[in-house]
């Protein structure tokens, strides 16, 4: 199994290319069961959950070209897939292959939608407390879809197809939304859903629906209407970069100093997080390449957060801003609102010296003025690359054990981050 070494104390300077957004890649790439013709998506990131999605399409009969890089192409641009799902072979999503990856589950919506049946196993995924799929289970039944749950599946049944339909979300939630939106993209009439989720994944899911001849208004607000249509067609699309991985790096340039341009980043995608960063003192410059992110000198200052739906402060970002302020000047509070548990990093932040304290929802940090180098074990993703971040600031070395997390999410990490004068190598035994 893979780690990673980490020798702390070095500045970052330089640039950073960010890569397509992975949670928007997923969803993307499920939503090419919603045509017999191909989809082409480009700028998709090279991650371990899209290769792990692709084997799970090509399950239920969808084919995936990856097309090669032409000369002259920018070695930093991602990927092209064509992405065709002429015929499904199987309505059935195995537990084998939906136990590796939760997203997996929202092929449920596109099945049941084209082809009237859906069998799909409940999910796994990140271990960061119970994440259940009642509400997405909600959404379908809403749209006229029979369910019923056997065995550990999931089965959704539409003989006659989906019928539009009024859903209201009592909680935000991404996983309903997207959910919704390919299901009601080929019900018969108009879908109104409420208290939609507002993150921009969605949008990007959406824009590339109408762009496949759906008729979907208002998604990037609480409430997405869609006039259902009887089919889609294949069509081009370019995913969005990737807000997480831009908040991650720009979080590890606070923590190490220096000086860095996150290339093609976008920062109204991530605002709630670039204001946090500037509390803490850093400098948050949007340029037209991307964001520039500087500290240079001075402290970090404390912060208080609490995670929220978009536009708030993501939940995706919680772990990274509490390994940087380990080193703040003073304490913070960090308050996780969308999940329960999601805390796992908290132990091995305190291996590195930090001093962390879990009261409910909320982790108290009493900054120091130095962490120390140890061995550490990656838990989820987002987790994962906490540990990476403080490494970077730790005097001596930090081996980041179990790092196919972090390969589920981040696209080659270490040479980014290596570009930028950090010292971290992976090692394969
Ligand atoms: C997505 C993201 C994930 C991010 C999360 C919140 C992808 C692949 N994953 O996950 O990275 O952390 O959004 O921004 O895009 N809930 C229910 N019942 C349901 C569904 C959700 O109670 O049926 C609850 C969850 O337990 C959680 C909250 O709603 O408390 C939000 O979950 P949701 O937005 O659905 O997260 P995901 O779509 O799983």
């Amino acid at each position: 199994m893979d780690r990673i070494r980490i020798v702390g104390g070095r500045r970052l300077n330089g640039t950073i290319p960010i890569s397509g957004a992975k949670n928007a890649t997923l969803p993307l790439m499920i939503a090419s069961l919603l045509t017999e013709d191909t989809l082409i998506l480009d700028n998709v990131p090279h991650l371990a959950d899209v290769g792990l999605l692709q084997r799970i399409l090509g399950n239920h009969g969808v084919d995936v070209m990856v097309a090669g890089k032409r000369p002259g192409d920018d070695p930093n641009s991602g990927r092209t897939l064509h992405i065709s799902a002429r015929t499904i072979v199987d309505t059935t999503a195995p537990y084998e292959l939906v136990s590796k990856m939760r997203a997996s589950f929202w092929v449920v919506a596109p099945l049941v939608a084209r082809m009237g049946e859906a069998r799909v196993s409940m999910p796994g995924g990140c271990a960061i407390g119970t994440r259940p799929v009642d509400l997405l289970i909600m959404a379908l039944a809403q749209l006229g879809a029979d369910i019923e749950i056997e065995g550990g599946y999931v089965m959704a049944r539409a003989r006659n197809g989906l019928r539009g339909g009024e859903i209201v979300f009592p909680k935000v939630t991404v996983g309903g939304t997207h959910t919704a939106l390919m299901a009601a993209a080929l019900a018969r009439g108009t879908t109104v859903i409420e208290n939609a989720a507002r993150e921009p994944e969605i949008g990007d899911v959406a824009d590339c629906l109408n762009k496949m001849g759906a008729r979907i208004s208002g998604a990037g607000t609480s409430r997405i209407v869609i006039e259902g249509v009887p089919g889609l067609h294949g069509a081009r699309h370019s995913v969005l970069p990737d807000r997480i991985e831009t908040g991650t790096y720009a979080m590890a340039v606070a923590m190490t100093g220096g000086d860095v341009v996150l290339q093609n980043a976008r920062p109204e995608l991530l605002q709630a997080a670039l204001d946090v960063l500037g509390q803490t003192g850093a400098t948050v410059t949007p340029t037209n390449r991307g964001i520039h992110i500087a500290r240079n000198g001075a402290g970090l200052a404390p912060v208080d957060v609490t995670t929220a739906p978009f536009p708030g402060f993501p939940t995706d970002l919680q772990a990274q801003l509490m390994a940087l302020m380990t080193r703040a000047e003073g304490t913070s509070h960090i308050t996780e609102a969308i999940f329960e548990n999601r805390f796992m990093h908290v132990q091995e932040l305190a291996r590195l010296g930090a001093r962390i304290r879990l009261n409910g929802d909320t982790a108290t940090i009493e900054g120091v003025p130095r962490l120390k180098g140890a061995p550490v074990m990656a838990t989820d993703l987002r987790a994962s690359v906490s540990l990476v971040i403080a490494a970077l600031a730790a005097e001596g070395e930090t081996t980041v054990n179990r790092v196919y997390h972090l390969d589920r999410g981040f696209e080659r990490l270490e040479e980014k981050l290596g570009g930028c004068g950090a010292a971290i190598e992976r090692i394969s035994d």
